[in-house]
């Protein structure tokens, strides 16, 4: 169904908290699997306990040479606890060769009745995640409400947004209003980019979330979870309406 890319352009603002928070409440109605496609990641695996390589997303390019088979994609896949479908990375070399062979435009079309949640990382202007962020329906940029963050996220806001809406997620506090913010990006791209939501700072929820043992807490009752909801809200009604909403945040 949805291709929804998450990614960062600086520093590690929470891209990877922020995605798998945002798969685990995604609707049961709604078919999802969450992708690590960051080469400098490999950090889904240790986390939740799972298996770095095996299966994952190098063994994947592996047996699809061939062609993308929707069967060989789920058996790719492994399962965040309690949680969704996960196909993680190990990160590194073979990650970025396996990043270079993969098609997720051709991979989405394989699973119609699936959206993909794919954590990114950062966001290159070279390939492969220029190409990912050209195939993607949605492109989400965690961002630190930061001068040096929210200039590069102007600086590289319409390119980001040429091929589909980019939402931008503030994660924490900062001097920045996000309705100031949201009006930057909104004026540099014509009102192709504009603020989705703000998440809370909460690094208690974020480090039970990576699993020191209470995940089902931080998922169920954290001040993270409660404001990754809207955030996952608002995606899953953008993914069901197929076109974007021109939403403004709280507070702006
Ligand atoms: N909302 C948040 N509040 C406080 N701390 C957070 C939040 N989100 C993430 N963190 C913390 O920030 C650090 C980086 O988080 P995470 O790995 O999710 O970021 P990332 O952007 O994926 O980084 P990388 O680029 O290294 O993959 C972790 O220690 C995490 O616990
Ligand atoms: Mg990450």
């Amino acid at each position: 169904m949805s291709l929804v890319v998450f990614g960062s352009l600086k520093d590690a603002p929470g891209v990877t908290t922020l995605v798998t928070c945002v798969a685990y409440q995604w609707p049961r109605h709604r078919r999802v699997a969450l992708v690590e496609a960051d080469a400098d990641g490999g950090s889904v695996a240790p986390r939740f306990g799972l298996h770095p390589e095996r299966p994952s997303l190098v063994s994947f390019v592996a047996v699809s040479r061939h062609g993308l088979s929707e069967s060989e994609f789920w058996s790719a896949c492994q399962r965040l606890p309690g949680g969704p479908p996960v196909l993680v990375a190990p990160g590194g070399a073979s990650t970025a060769a396996a990043l270079e062979q993969i098609d997720f435009g051709a991979l989405d079309r394989s699973l119609s009745d699936t959206d993909l949640l794919v954590d990114a990382g950062r966001l290159r202007a070279a390939e492969p995640q220029a190409r990912l962020c050209e195939q993607a329906d949605f492109v989400v940029v965690v961002v630190r409400p930061r001068f040096e963050s929210l200039a590069v996220l102007l600086d590289r806001a319409e390119e980001l947004s040429a091929h589909g809406p980019l939402l931008a997620v503030v994660v924490g506090d900062g001097s920045y209003p996000v309705s100031e913010i949201d009006g930057a990006l909104r004026q540099t791209t014509g009102d192709r980019a504009w603020v989705l939501a703000t998440v809370s700072g909460d690094s208690r929820g974020a480090a039970g979330l990576a699993g020191d043992g209470r995940r089902e807490r931080a998922l169920g009752r954290s001040r993270l979870a409660r404001t990754v909801r809207p955030v996952t809200d608002l995606l899953v009604h953008l993914c069901s309406a197929g076109m974007p909403v021109l939403s403004r945040p709280e507070g702006t």
